[in-house]
């Protein structure tokens, strides 16, 4: 093959940039980013410049009418990633889209109100919506790639592979994993309106998708057909409007919330009866934790994606390595640290971009495509209804 894929990546923002490294490193598939877009030209022309991208647009629609550009690469805020789906489909075009497909960002509410919004009629929402592109995506010829990097992990890829010969006499009982921080210190996830939820959405789609993706995996070498949710229990609050939060001083976890939950956590229970425990909260100071413990009634297999322990450091006074990288969102240096060699190998991201390319050089599916996409959407607003009636959720 010697015609490059080309891509255009939509939006500039953080997870255009590491999107753009991840398409410098595929091996074995030639690719070209040829044109960025973002409504803030000048984010786009900077982020082209430092990665050689010859074209820049302001407008998603330069990209759609272009034919020289077979992939569309969404990373615009998740309220777009629906249109944007839709109308990249249309323009028969392979699409990567980030996490998560969709949500409910309201229709016609006022803005600080659509979080206030019964979550019951937001499950209808996004449900309608899925069905949507359930019917585009049937006519679709490019492929749908989910960007869910954990799947991707090198970790999670072994346990895979570890798993899928425990399957001969064992099964999955019990998934439990986690992401969380202390805080995004983006405003837009701060309101239902931009973010369609909070950090069970924001977060929570990781380990909800890995665990929900392990189930499928096990159910299709096993019965050759997914294992599925039947049901859905969720709690989720602000800890930071508590009046524990308020009494105290000098906090660094991320504060002015608006309407969205800060602390959350789902519980599936699966066809087969096995549950999964997922929490995601941006309670936690230290830095990101993402891990995932999976047991199994013959093994059991954990994932530390986030601190990962390969490298240990110890220091009384920071000052000399303050420029020195060591995880995301880890608040001070001083003490014992766990510097993270290549975080976002380590999280999969360069597999995830690999995966994809090769799954359309080669016309193959990606690892993580529609259905696992639209699952995680159903999943997290159910959870929602959960949290505001105190009840579980059957799903059909
Ligand atoms: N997989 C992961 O670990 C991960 C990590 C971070 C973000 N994300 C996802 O990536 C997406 C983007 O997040 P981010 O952190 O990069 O946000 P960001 O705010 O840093 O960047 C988004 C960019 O989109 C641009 N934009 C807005 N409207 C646009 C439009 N109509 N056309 C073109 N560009 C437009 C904005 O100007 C901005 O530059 C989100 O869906 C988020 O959930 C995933």
């Amino acid at each position: 093959m010697t015609t490059p894929i080309k891509v255009g990546v939509v939006g500039a923002g953080f997870a255009a940039a590491f999107h753009l490294r991840c398409y410098r490193q595929v091996q074995g598939v030639p690719v070209e980013v040829a044109a960025i877009v973002d409504i803030n030209k000048s984010r786009a022309e900077e982020l082209a410049k430092r990665n050689g991208v010859p074209k820049v647009y302001d407008d998603f629609r330069y990209v759609l009418e272009d034919p020289s550009i077979q992939v569309i690469d969404l990373v615009v805020p998740n309220a777009l990633h629906l249109p944007m789906v839709l109308d990249a489909a249309k323009a028969g075009k392979h699409i990567l889209c980030e996490k998560p497909l969709t949500g409910y960002f309201g229709e016609g509410e006022p803005e600080e109100k659509v979080g206030t919004t019964s979550k019951r009629k937001m499950l209808q929402k996004v449900q309608q919506d899925l069905q949507t592109v359930s019917k585009v995506m049937a006519s679709h010829k490019g492929k749908f790639c989910y960007a869910e990097n954990w799947v991707h992990a090198p970790a999670f890829k072994k346990g895979m592979e570890l798993m899928e010969k425990c399957f001969v006499s064992g099964s999955i009982l019990d998934i439990r994993g986690e992401e969380s921080h202390s805080g995004s210190h983006s405003e837009f996830a701060k309101w239902w309106r931009y973010s369609g939820g909070g950090a069970l959405a924001r977060l929570g789609a990781h380990p909800l998708a890995s665990g929900l993706f392990l189930k499928q995996f096990e159910g299709e070498k096993k019965f050759g057909k997914p294992i599925l949710v039947k049901e859905v229990w969720a709690d989720g609050t602000d800890l930071t409007k508590t009046p524990a939060f308020a009494k105290s001083k000098g906090s660094p976890l991320v504060t002015g919330w608006g309407d969205v939950e800060t602390w959350s956590q789902i519980t599936l229970t699966f066809t087969d009866g096995t549950k999964a425990t997922f929490f995601a909260a941006d309670d936690l100071l230290g830095g990101m934790e993402s891990n995932m413990d999976v047991r199994l009634t013959n093994a059991r297999i954990k994932f530390d994606l986030c601190p990962v322990r390969i490298c240990q450091f110890y220091t009384v006074d920071p000052a000399p390595v303050k420029d020195v990288y060591f995880n995301e969102k880890q608040e001070t240096k001083a003490g014992l640290s766990f510097p993270n060699p290549h975080e976002e190998w380590l999280l999969g991201y360069p597999h995830e971009i690999q995966d994809f390319m090769e799954a359309i050089a080669f016309d193959r599916p990606p690892l993580t495509g529609l259905e696992l996409a639209k699952q995680v959407v159903e999943v997290l607003y159910a959870g929602y209804v959960s949290m505001e009636e105190g009840r579980k959720v059957i799903l059909s």
